[in-house]
C-alpha cells in the first residue's frame, strides 16, 4: 500500500498546522494568488441542492471553506466544521461568531469521528485529506456518518498533467512556495512539508478508486485551474 494514503508520520502533523495557525489565511491568499476562492466557490455548485441542509467539513482549520459556503449559499441550514488544530480552529472560532451559532467548531480527527452513523447530507474536505495518516480509513469515516444520497466533496491539490505546466507548477512547489511561505510564516519546514507532501499524494482516478473502496459510488474528478487542485464528488447511494 503506497506511504502516502498510510502514513504514521502524519499522526502529529496537525501540530504544524498549530505552528502556523496565526499567518495561515495570509500565506494561503498569496501563495494561490486568491486562486483558491474560486475553487472553494466551485465547491458550493455540487453541493446537493437541498433545503435545511447538514453540512460537515472536515479539517476545516480557519474555516475558510464552511464560512464562504455558509455565506453563498442560503439552503445550509447547520454546519459542523472539524479539525485537530486548536490553535486553527480558534481562529476559525472568531471568524464564525457572525453566524450566531449556525457554524459550530469542534476538535475531533477525521481518521475517527466522534459523530454517530448518517448524521450529515453533505460532507466538504479541503486541502484536509493529504494531511491525515490513514486516507482509506478517514474516507470510510466520511461514508459512515453521511445519510444516504448524501455527498462528499473533497478538494485537494494535484498535479497537471499538461506537461509544461506540470514543469512550473512543480518549480514553483519546490522552490518558490517554501521560500515565500516561510519568509511571511517565519516556518521554512512547514511549507517545505507542503510540496512534498503534494507531490506524495494520489490523484485523478488513483484518489477517485479510493472513494470507490471505501463505498462511495457516481465518482468523479472535476480538475480546477489546469489540474493543480481537483475537486472529488462521491455519493453515497441511497439504500446503501
Ligand atoms: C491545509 S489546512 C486546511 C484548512 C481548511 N480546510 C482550508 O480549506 O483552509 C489542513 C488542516 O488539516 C488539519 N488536520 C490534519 N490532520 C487532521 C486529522 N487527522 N483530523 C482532522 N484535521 C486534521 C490540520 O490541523 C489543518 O487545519
Amino acid at each position: 500500500m503506497s506511504s502516502s494514503i498510510q502514513d504514521a508520520s502524519k499522526k502529529s502533523s496537525f501540530e504544524i498546522f498549530n505552528r502556523i495557525a496565526k499567518s495561515y489565511d495570509s500565506v494561503n491568499r498569496v501563495l494561490s494568488f486568491g486562486l483558491d476562492i474560486g475553487w472553494r466557490k466551485k465547491v458550493n455548485t455540487l453541493l446537493p441542492q437541498k433545503s435545511n441542509l447538514r453540512l460537515l467539513d472536515l479539517a476545516t482549520g480557519t474555516a475558510d471553506q464552511v464560512i464562504m459556503l455558509c455565506d453563498i449559499n442560503p439552503n445550509i441550514g447547520q454546519a459542523t466544521g472539524m479539525d485537530l488544530s486548536d490553535e486553527m480552529l480558534n481562529i476559525g472560532r472568531e471568524k464564525v461568531k457572525r453566524f450566531n451559532g449556525k457554524i459550530e467548531l469542534h476538535n475531533g480527527d477525521a481518521v475517527q469521528l466522534p459523530i454517530e452513523d448518517t448524521q450529515y447530507d453533505a460532507l466538504t474536505m479541503s486541502f484536509g485529506i493529504r494531511n491525515v495518516p490513514d486516507v482509506p480509513a478517514s474516507m470510510r469515516e466520511m461514508y459512515r456518518v453521511l445519510n444516504e444520497g448524501g455527498k462528499a466533496l473533497i478538494l485537494e491539490f494535484s498535479l497537471p498533467k499538461n506537461p509544461i505546466v506540470r514543469f512550473g507548477h512543480l518549480f514553483y512547489l519546490r522552490y518558490v512556495l517554501p521560500l515565500v511561505g516561510g519568509l511571511i510564516s517565519g516556518d521554512y519546514a512547514a511549507y517545505k512539508y507542503l510540496n512534498t507532501s503534494i507531490e506524495a499524494f494520489p490523484y485523478g482516478e488513483d484518489f477517485c478508486n479510493l472513494m470507490r473502496e471505501a463505498g462511495f459510488e457516481s465518482v468523479t474528478a472535476h480538475p480546477v485551474t489546469f489540474g493543480i487542485a481537483t475537486i472529488y464528488e462521491a455519493t453515497k447511494q441511497p439504500g446503501a
